[in-house]
């Protein structure tokens, strides 16, 4: 089989190798559809402080279960599926309390072991959702991303009184912005972000108002506007000082990033106002909500999808998503 491979930070390849025997209780996917994340785009560069090289790459991806392990229904050999790349011990405290995201011995596909940038990949059984006909196969790697802002908004507990406001209009501001609008009814969506192309895109995605931050910075905009829900999807370190003192009494905070660096904010900035702060990281078993969400038309994945490229150009579809973030959003490989 063709596979994308990382084979050390900086080097990536298009490689044969061999077809990957389902181990008891996994099965085997022939993917057909795979799209591009920012997480790929750092595994690459080595910026991934979770990757372990040589990595097959991916964690969003759909295709048709072809074979099974010991253990596994034989009749789900056709099964149309989305992978949720979230694999989990079962047992240790996270685990038990339901958030495997977070489990102790956690194994992220396309991260901690081999993705779905490939002509075949496999996975626990229990990790591929069986997708319905009425989604179609070009948008099913989109599942994985919506269940990004699923689990953040489980936290975060939308209203549709809330005036919620999320900095960062790229795939992820945009798909929070779907399910605050789509599921949770959100009276008002405010969006920032730097480029005026992203802020359209938030529009196209739902947004009530966008904001640019590039001269003028968000507070000074906002005359006076205190949003009750803050999602940090852009995620510098700074936004979360902002956040707080921009927000209102009794708001909820989420915070998706990742960066080393540190924020820098006061115990009263939060205190005085009772601010909940809730982080969030992948999801937790959250496939089947952004399935139903999709299939009754609560969330449109296909506002996000700017390319395809087969999987052969894996190289300049990356390239492209990372340099040119003004004509790019979701870039998906189809992999026949
Ligand atoms: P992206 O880079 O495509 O989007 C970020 C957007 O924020 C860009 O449009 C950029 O112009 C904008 N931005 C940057 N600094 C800003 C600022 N100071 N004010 C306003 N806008 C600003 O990235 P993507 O894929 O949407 O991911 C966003 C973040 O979410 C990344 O940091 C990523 O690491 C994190 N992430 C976290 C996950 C989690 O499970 N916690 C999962 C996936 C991504
Ligand atoms: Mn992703
Ligand atoms: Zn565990």
């Amino acid at each position: 089989m063709k596979s994308v491979v990382i084979e050390q930070p900086g080097e990536l390849t298009l490689q044969q190798r061999p077809l990957p025997a389902p181990a008891p209780g996994e099965v085997r996917v022939k993917v057909r559809y795979a799209s591009i994340c920012g997480s790929d785009v750092h595994i690459w560069h080595g910026h991934n402080p979770f990757a372990r090289y040589p990595r097959v790459i991916g964690h969003e991806f759909f295709g048709v279960i072809d074979a099974v392990g010991a253990g596994v229904d034989a009749g789900r050999i056709g099964e149309r599926v989305a992978v949720d790349p979230v694999v989990s011990c079962g047992h240790c405290y996270p685990c038990s309390v339901g958030r495997p995201n977070v489990c102790r011995e956690l194994q992220v596909i396309g991260v901690h072991r081999d993705g779905g940038f490939s002509e075949y990949a496999v996975a626990p059984a229990s990790n591929a959702y069986r997708v319905p006909e009425s989604i179609p196969d070009k948008l099913a790697s989109l599942i994985e991303p919506f269940t990004i802002a699923a689990n953040i908004s489980a936290f975060l507990q939308p209203t549709a009184q809330d005036v919620a406001l999320i900095y960062g209009a790229g795939p992820m501001g945009l798909t929070a912005i779907q399910v605050l609008k789509g599921v949770y009814g959100v009276h008002q969506v405010l969006v920032v972000d730097r480029l005026p192309e992203r802020l359209a895109m938030a529009q196209q995605s739902g947004a009530d108002a966008v904001f640019n931050n590039s001269e003028v910075p968000l507070a000074a905009q906002l005359e006076g506007i205190q949003p009750t829900l803050i999602i940090d999807a852009a995620c510098h370190p700074a936004i979360l000082a902002e956040a707080a003192a921009i927000a209102s009494p009794a708001g909820r905070i989420g915070l998706l990033g990742f960066s080393a660096e540190p924020c820098t904010l006061t115990q009263q900035s939060l205190t005085s106002k009772e601010l909940s702060l809730f982080t969030s990281r992948l999801n937790s078993r959250r496939f089947p909500q952004v399935i139903e969400w999709i299939e009754r038309g609560a969330i449109q994945p296909e506002k996000l999808v700017t390319h395809y490229f087969p999987l052969a150009q894996v190289e300049q579809a990356m390239t492209l998503f990372e340099k040119d973030p003004r004509t790019c959003c979701k870039v998906i490989l189809s992999v026949e």
